[in-house]
């Protein structure tokens, strides 16, 4: 297939383009390397260096013979997303471009209104590019869990029937996220849907979860082909902070209660996830949610998941509650539906305590890079800056 991979240079995209180039497809690997300029502006760099995309593709040519197409370019410019997509002509476009880090988007106006520019203009270029280029393609997009927040009911998957009067409806699950990136992602799904309903798009719409990991079999072959490990208060994700706290003698930083709960996924099921997607596509017309998350836990649960497998390595585990920057609930009811990648083939991957150790292994290879002040938090949720 020919598959246009958006955000190509990403934590995802990277490892996406290396697995579906190696399986044969014909992979264009797309970044405007927003999330490195965000990150060396924050002084957010990642853990260790990652090279630019067309010497990254280079690496993994010469590794296993495989190519990725390379294009620089921004996704929120139209005029570039016309021409990419008239040239390739894609089957599927795989559309992780966007401004991911929470934090970052409730940082100030600049930093929310990037945001908010960045993320929906992409997701509305990429939907005008395929009606007007490639009207057969099938749109696989990356949403998150956090659309749907913390309600104190079950979370579907995607829909919910409501019963109101007596009479009956479907209706897109009530979504309320807790940070304005995620917010974003709540109006994606709703501008797809318009647009699924009135220009019968093909559309999947993953609502992720957090990724761990950063090894997958395309990375093994070159250290220079990981994906990029970020720790820091911007992009840096729970269980990326805590292994870095561990590893480097920090405690483990626990916001506010710590009951927060999440559904987690290794980067091998999302590469895993988004290949069902892909060989499954959805008819002309039809928007499939699936909740892409494989087990929940809360950040106590998660804290005390490492203490106890960084203790078992010797590492003096410690733990500790700081304020929550946040607005968030910190001690909720959360139960959220994941039978959708199951019944498709999901054969998922357990966070045992052997990936934990195998992860602060992993980590503590590059011991030596850690700069423990970007890891505490430096953007409060309530601040007008
Ligand atoms: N990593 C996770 O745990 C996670 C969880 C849930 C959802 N997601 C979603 O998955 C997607 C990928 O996340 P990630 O962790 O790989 O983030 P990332 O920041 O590492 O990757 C996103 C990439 O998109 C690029 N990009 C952003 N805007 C662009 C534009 N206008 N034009 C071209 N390129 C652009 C960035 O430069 C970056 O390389 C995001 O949409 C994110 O919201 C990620």
């Amino acid at each position: 297939m020919r598959i246009l991979i958006l955000g190509g240079d990403g934590y995802l995209g990277w490892p996406s383009s290396m697995h579906f180039a190696n399986k044969g497809h014909e992979v264009w690997s797309v970044d405007n390397y927003l999330r490195r300029d965000i990150a060396s502006e924050t002084d957010s760099d990642p853990l260790f260096p990652n090279p630019k995309l067309p010497e990254r593709a280079k690496i993994f040519e010469a590794a296993c013979g495989k190519k990725i197409n390379v294009v620089e370019g921004d996704c929120a410019d139209f005029e570039f997303m016309s021409e990419l997509f008239e040239k390739v002509q894609p089957e599927a476009v795989i559309h992780y471009a966007e401004q991911p880090s929470a934090p970052y988007s409730m940082r100030g106006f600049d930093e929310a209104s990037l945001t908010l520019d960045n993320n929906l203009k992409a997701t509305f270029n990429v939907i005008w590019a395929i009606m007007k280029y490639a009207p057969d393609c099938h749109l696989i997009k990356l949403g998150t869990m956090g659309e749907y927040g913390t309600p104190n009911i079950d979370i579907e998957e995607g829909w919910l029937d409501v019963e109101h009067k007596g009479r009956k409806q479907k209706f897109l699950y009530p979504r309320q996220a807790g940070s304005l990136y995620h917010t974003t992602k709540v109006l994606d799904t709703d501008l797809l849907w318009f647009y699924v309903r009135t220009h019968e798009l093909r559309v999947t719409d993953l609502m992720q979860g957090p990724v761990y990991g950063f090894i997958t079999p395309e990375a093994e072959m070159d250290d220079r082909l990981k994906p990029n490990f970020h720790y820091d208060d911007i992009f840096g994700t729970l269980i990326n902070r805590f292994l870095v706290q561990a590893v480097s003698g920090t405690p483990l930083t626990v916001y506010g209660k710590g009951g927060q709960t999440r559904g987690y996924l290794d980067i091998r099921d999302t590469l895993q996830c988004v290949e069902l997607a892909l060989k499954n596509p959805v008819e002309k017309g039809e928007m499939r949610i699936l909740n892409q998350f494989v087990e929940q836990f809360s950040v106590n649960e998660m804290a005390d998941r490492v203490k106890t497998v960084g203790d078992h390595m010797g590492l003096n585990v410690e733990v500790k509650s700081i304020p929550n920057p946040r607005k968030e609930a910190e001690d909720h009811y959360y139960n959220a539906a994941n039978t959708g990648f199951k019944e498709l083939g999901l054969k998922p991957h357990i966070l045992t305590d052997d990936v934990l150790a195998e992860m602060l292994g992993q980590v503590a290879d590059y011991k030596g890079q850690i700069d423990k002040d970007k890891i505490m938090p430096r953007v409060s949720w309530n601040k007008v800056a």
